[in-house]
């Protein structure tokens, strides 16, 4: 398909010209609709092409993201893959209600659920220093691709990439780039798969290489803090429990939990009721009954629970430029209890900081 997703930076209209200046510096893609709209735009943009205008807050620089890729016309796409608007979702939001879904939907929540874990253990093969993002950018696009699915991040409100990759002080929402991976890196990787109607959605946090013990720590603590807390769904379980579950595990070992951003819904939709805030003491409504399927994600901190973010309107990251680790699974209640759909598999490379 043309290149009609992009906007133009100017007025937001549809755009195919890009900024020469841009495409030789190899900066992130900046797209204008005509040489007119690209004038108008010059002393502003021109800006883009001296300085580096993040606020970072830790040791991680960006590096350059690549033009963003496409998905051949025969797959079933969701309804903001052109516009980037995802109109069903801010419909669905006003009404507020958790969705039930019949034998049937659950089975095809279950495929997109397990195309997501086999690409998430795609990603995590390749997670090795000396391997950009980008790359493993290209591997879950391609993934998706060869199975007849979309990758759900792809232009979702205009995320340029098909996954995220969320590095050291990085909380989540890292878009792919050209830097490679580093020895005592932590890398997470966000793998959502829409597949005929119905998203999954799942993430790990991976070791690059050699990793110093105390993020090593962090990292199966993130990842207990997830499991403990799945333990604990049931019917009848209140969605705001999940959060003082969270809080109890992490905070004795010194750890924070971000607030920002929650657990969802997920099916029909990438993002839907019910929301469920990973820190204690939140007011999220909402009990969980059988039919219901959403995720768990916390993203826990060596320092500040607070987050900053890039200007490239994605990246999130701790404000004082500490670690972060996250581990995310997409559930279903049953009737006792809860199946998790994103489960790892007897094939899934084992997760290092488990030996
Ligand atoms: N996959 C993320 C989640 O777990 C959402 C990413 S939104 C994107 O909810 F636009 F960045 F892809
Ligand atoms: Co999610």
């Amino acid at each position: 398909m043309e290149a009609n997703n992009y906007q133009c930076e100017g007025c937001g209209k549809q755009a195919k010209l890009r900024c020469p200046s841009c495409i030789k510096l190899e900066l992130p893609d900046s797209y204008f609709c005509s040489q007119d709209c690209f004038k108008k735009s010059w002393v502003i943009h021109k800006i883009k092409h001296t300085v580096d205008n993040n606020n970072y807050t830790g040791n991680l620089r960006k590096g350059k993201v690549s033009a963003m890729r496409t998905v051949p016309e025969h797959i079933e796409k969701p309804d903001y893959s052109e516009t980037g608007v995802p109109v069903s979702e801010q419909t669905a939001r006003a009404q507020r209600e958790i969705p039930v879904y019949s034998q049937e939907e659950l089975d095809q929540i279950r495929y997109s659920c397990r195309l997501t874990r086999e690409c998430l253990d795609l990603a995590h093969s390749m997670a090795k220093p000396g391997v950009t993002t980008e790359e493993i950018d290209i591997a879950v696009h391609e993934f998706c691709v060869e199975h007849n699915a979309y990758p759900s991040p792809l232009n979702y409100y205009n995320f340029p990439k098909s996954v995220c990759t969320s590095v050291n002080e990085v909380i989540c929402h890292g878009i792919p780039d050209s830097r490679p991976l580093e020895n005592g890196d932590i890398c997470n990787v966000d793998v959502s798969i829409y597949y005929k109607g119905y998203h999954g959605d799942a993430n790990e946090t991976f070791l690059v290489g050699e990793v110093d013990d105390q993020t090593k720590n962090l990292v199966k603590t993130t990842y207990e803090a997830l499991m403990t807390a799945i333990d604990s769904c049931k019917p009848g379980q209140k969605y705001r429990e999940i959060g003082n579950i969270i809080s109890n595990y992490v905070e004795p070992k010194g750890y924070s939990v971000v607030k920002s951003y929650t657990g969802h819904g997920v099916g029909r939709l990438f993002h839907c009721a019910p929301s469920v805030p990973h820190y204690k003491g939140n007011k999220t409504g909402g009990v969980m009954r059988e039919g219901h399927v959403f995720t768990i994600e916390p993203m826990i901190n060596m320092g500040t629970w607070r987050d900053d973010h890039w200007d490239d309107g994605w990246t999130s990251v701790t404000q004082d430029g500490k670690m972060s680790a996250q581990f995310e699974h997409s559930m279903l209640i049953t009737e006792t209890g809860v199946e998790v759909l994103t489960a790892r598999l007897p094939t899934s490379p084992p997760l290092e900081f488990l030996n």
